[in-house]
């Protein structure tokens, strides 16, 4: 058994709505002992760091505080969530050129103090911000994570929980492929109750209107909808990044489908996209290879040259 850590430590870069919220989910999960939240508005930070710890006496205790690049010192995991956000009319990729230049700056400055953390990307489009944090900081490919489809997985799950009347974790499936318009429902593995989606509908007795096409179509654009109601997307995010978080400190060996870059999955190689993942200790333990059928493979590998496309406009 591994000596257990005296305690751990969680660096946030970026106090923004996912920054904040995924502190202030960590810090009611009690999953980390120490988070250090760290903007280039420190008066944000230290606004958000202050409003965060003052709830500390109703959970476990935990350290927040404001902090600068220095305080990724020692930290476990250094989540980052800095960047520009998508805007209403605005895809994740629309994101791709000023992230990767405002990530040529964030990534030497984490590395300036911390070499052995895992990254775990959250910054949109995530897929191609792995890949690039994965050069930029050239650390082993299992230290580098980004949240992927986890949140997207989420969401599939729990429309067709609402939708069978059965609670979210009990409905199992996964979206793979990118975080976006070419993201993929694994519509063949997808079971309730050990049984596949399509033989759980005669046991269940209600009436209901099932629709594949509509149920994946709600979770593609759940991001967009929600942008154009309140601005932005936080909270379930943050639940996912705390899901994620949890996997490794605890070395969980969970599987959740987070991105990291693929190597001869489905014939992809050499791209950032997520596949159900074995996550712990290691960061990335084991990438699945599942039994996809002919039209979730070409649609994966379809997603695979799209992201494969934006990289080499990149010229990394
Ligand atoms: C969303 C953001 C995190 O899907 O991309 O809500």
């Amino acid at each position: 058994m591994q000596p257990k850590k005296e305690f751990d430590k969680i660096a946030i870069i970026g106090a923004g709505g996912v920054g904040a919220t995924t502190a202030y989910a960590l810090m009611i999960e009690g999953i980390a002992s120490e988070i250090a939240l760290i903007d280039i508005d420190a008066e944000k930070a230290e606004g958000e760091a202050m409003d965060i710890t003052h709830g500390a006496s109703f959970v476990q205790p935990v350290e927040i505080y404001a902090g600068d690049y220095s305080d990724c010192k020692k930290a476990d995991i250094i989540i980052i969530t800095a960047g520009a956000k998508q805007k209403p009319g605005e895809n994740r990729l629309d994101l791709v050129k000023k992230n990767t230049e405002i990530f040529k700056e964030i990534i030497p400055s984490i590395i300036e103090y911390n070499k052995e953390a895992i990254l775990l990307v959250v910054t949109n489009p995530v897929d191609i911000l792995t890949y690039v944090t994965l050069k930029l900081a050239n650390f082993p490919q299992n230290r580098v994570i980004g949240s992927g489809t986890v949140l997207d997985s989420s969401r599939f799950r729990t429309l067709i929980g609402e939708n069978c009347n059965v609670a979210a974790n009990n409905v199992h499936g996964y979206i793979i492929g990118e975080h976006g318009d070419s993201e993929v429902p694994v519509w063949s593995l997808t079971n309730i109750a050990g049984t596949q989606i399509e033989n759980y509908c005669p046991i269940c007795t209600k009436e209901c209107n099932y629709n594949k096409e509509k149920i994946a179509d709600k979770v593609k654009n759940a991001a967009y909808k929600i942008i154009e109601k309140k601005g932005a997307t936080y909270y379930a995010i943050a639940l996912a990044i705390a899901r994620i978080t949890r996997s490794i400190l605890r070395n969980e060996n969970s599987i959740l489908t987070v991105s990291s870059l693929l190597e001869d999955k489905y014939e992809v190689n050499d791209v950032c996209l997520s596949l159900p993942t074995i996550v712990n200790g290691s960061g990335i333990k084991r990438v699945l290879r599942l039994p996809l059928n002919k039209k979730e493979k070409q649609a994966f590998q379809k997603s695979a040259i799209k992201l494969q496309n934006t990289i080499k406009k990149l010229n990394l």
